[in-house]
């Protein structure tokens, strides 16, 4: 797992190999104080010898001040290093999420992936950051002090033996609690973060059901949730210092009580006891220091597991040549066969005809494990209009999200001038289509930004009169501000017939071949939605429209009308044959008709 995120480290690689080199030379210098100090008190004060006490000293104040450097090196780099670590995992991590399918998406919901790529890459980066600091250092100074702590006296080092060996168990019985109660408060983390996040995105839905208390004792559940268990882990943790401070007193006093009679017998310097008595500090806090490492390692890695999830996802919709390059072993058979069935792949999609050939498709999220959509078969010619109507919930929206390979069939195929629309390059196969998805969205930026998302070469001219067509420049131009108005997040500032409408402006300026009006006109009133589906007539004859409605009336004058029901195609022909000859439009216009007539 560690070499799987460590290649993220890319050009910082640099630091993080200084920092280390840094370290050893930082602890060098600090390891070497003590000596000096057994040299001044040993020798120079016995002998009052204040020009070797002098010299001594200032050797002493320039190693401190070189492990002064040393220590701003290690901030420097150590930052820079763990910031560019962090922003390289963000940003493989966005450029994964950008090439995931709807159905990746469903599977870690958009909440989880925001924490993912927020929360979990701080936390490895503070971990690279900690890591970078203290993991060379404290083994490195362990070790070191422990070798110059026996070199002047073994005899008192197997009392710092001892007291390592009863730290070091006691630290290991306590971390193995820990780290179980660390990967609960990640979960706890994980809740907080997906309640707010699906608070937020909801607000206005929570407002408008007055659901705020609802809300407020949901995220305080969960909230007390994450305090419990940080509460728990941190009692488990604490108990660490009071077991050193016992330990460190206890071996001190051992040390000085031993040590102190060696003095007396002269056969230590009281310098060198003193010398002994701080590296024995220095080892016990390196000790210290490590099983601080170790309950960070645990805490980052249930952070690195949830980012490396994301990274090895297998991204099930792409293009097979790119696939092929990237992940040799991840073809599907069903990719591998397309892959040889058509050698030769067709640049772009031509005249917009449209087939399908036994389509079936599930969810992979589906409980049930039962075909959403069921043994679809039809074909739209270049040019006509085909509507799609149905109840809700019977498979509209799947089936047209299948053109585009939102999703990928799970049986049959979808056909695009009689190629399987899984052999086109994912991206001339969306330039080649137009969609307006039923939760369309629109982007923080002006209006005209958000149209050239659709086209962004197009003139000015050509923009003005997709929004014509769209029957969207009236009102763009009655704002103060034209096609230069602001849009807040999502569009928040438009009405939902306003959204609409700029959303099919936007597919209309891509001129696709294809173009797609997933119920898109459902807040614009009857007469605008006449208006735009002239305008279709007139400026789309070389168009493919599929036109999914829930009016009738939006769909009357189609060529085709496709009737859905329960996932299967259960009539298709224009609105006079079926009306003449299928039950369930016969059902859907009946009751419209009806509706229609309560209303007046
Ligand atoms: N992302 C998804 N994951 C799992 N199941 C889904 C998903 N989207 C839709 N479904 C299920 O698939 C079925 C068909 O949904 P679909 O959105 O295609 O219906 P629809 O005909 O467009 O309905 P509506 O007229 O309400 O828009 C529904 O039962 C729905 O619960
Ligand atoms: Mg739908």
């Amino acid at each position: 797992m560690i070499k799987k995120l460590a290649v993220f480290i890319g050009e910082y690689k640099k630091f993080a190999v200084l920092v280390p080199i840094f370290v050893f030379c930082e602890a060098l210098s600090e390891l070497y104080m003590p000596v000096l100090m057994a040299k001044i008190i040993d020798v120079g004060i016995p002998n009052s010898d204040i020009s070797y006490i002098a010299k001594i000293g200032g050797l002493m104040a320039g190693l401190a001040c070189l492990a002064m450097s040393f220590g701003y090196l290690i901030m420097r780099y150590s930052s820079y290093c763990s910031h560019g670590y962090g922003a390289n995992l963000r940003n493989a991590l966005f450029e994964k999420v950008q090439t995931f399918s709807f159905q990746n998406i469903d599977h870690f919901s958009t909440a989880s992936l925001v924490t993912r790529l927020t929360n979990d890459v701080n936390n490895m980066q503070m971990t690279v950051l900690m890591m970078l600091r203290i993991v060379l250092r404290a083994p490195m100074m362990l070790i070191i002090a422990f070798i110059l702590a026996f070199s002047i006296n073994a005899r008192l080092s197997t009392f710092i033996a001892g007291a390592i060996v009863v730290l070091s168990v006691s630290i290991w019985l306590i971390m193995r609690t820990a780290v179980k109660l660390y990967t609960i408060v990640q979960q706890k983390i994980d809740a907080i973060n997906n309640t707010i996040q699906e608070n937020l995105i909801g607000v206005r839905i929570v407002k408008s059901f007055v659901r705020a208390d609802f809300e407020k004792s949901k995220f305080k559940k969960v909230n007390d949730a994450l305090t419990e268990a940080a509460v728990r882990a941190a009692n488990v943790a604490v108990l660490n210092f009071p077991i050193m401070i016992l330990v460190m007193n206890g071996a001190t006093l051992a040390i000085i009580w031993s040590g102190g009679h060696m003095v007396f017998n002269n056969t230590l310097g009281a310098g060198q006891l003193i010398s002994f008595l701080s590296y024995v500090f220095q080892i016990l806090f390196s000790v210290m220091m490590i099983s601080m490492i170790i309950l960070m390692a645990a805490r980052a890695q249930a952070s690195a597991e949830r980012i490396l999830e994301v990274i090895e996802t297998r991204v099930d919709i792409g293009d097979l040549s790119l696939k092929q390059i990237s992940d040799p072993n991840g073809l599907s058979q069903q990719d591998t066969l397309h892959a040889n069935d058509h050698s030769a792949r067709s640049p772009s999609i031509g005249k917009g005809k449209v087939e399908f050939r036994h389509v079936s498709f599930k969810y992979n999220s589906s409980e049930s494990g039962e075909n959403v959509i069921c043994d679809i078969n039809f074909t739209a010619h270049p040019g006509e209009i085909i509507a799609i109507v149905g109840g809700t919930g019977t498979g509209k929206s799947t089936l047209v999200n299948l053109i585009p390979r939102l999703y990928d069939v799970t049986e049959g195929s979808v056909l695009i001038d009689d190629i399987d629309v899984r052999d086109y390059q994912l991206q001339d196969l969306r330039n080649g289509i137009g969609v307006v998805l039923q939760k369309n969205t629109l982007f923080s930026g002006t209006i005209y930004e958000n149209l050239l998302w659709g086209n962004e070469t197009a003139t000015h001219e050509q923009v003005e009169a997709a929004c014509k067509d769209a029957q969207a420049h009236e009102f763009i131009m009655s704002f103060p501000e034209g096609y230069n108005t602001l849009l807040g997040q999502g569009g928040v500032n438009l009405s939902g017939g306003q959204k609409q409408r700029l959303c099919i402006a936007r597919a209309m300026l891509k001129q696709p071949k294809i173009l797609i009006l997933d119920d898109s006109t459902s807040a614009v009133d009857s007469a605008t939605e006449a208006k735009i589906r002239e305008s279709f007539y007139n400026n789309l004859a070389q168009t493919t429209v599929f036109i999914i409605a829930q009016r009738i009336s939006s769909i009357r004058d189609a060529d085709k009308i496709i009737v859905l029901d329960d996932g299967r195609v259960v009539g298709i022909g224009t609105h006079q044959e079926l009306l003449k000859s299928n039950a369930v439009y016969q059902e859907i216009n009946a009751s419209q008709l009806e509706g229609a007539a309560d209303h007046e």
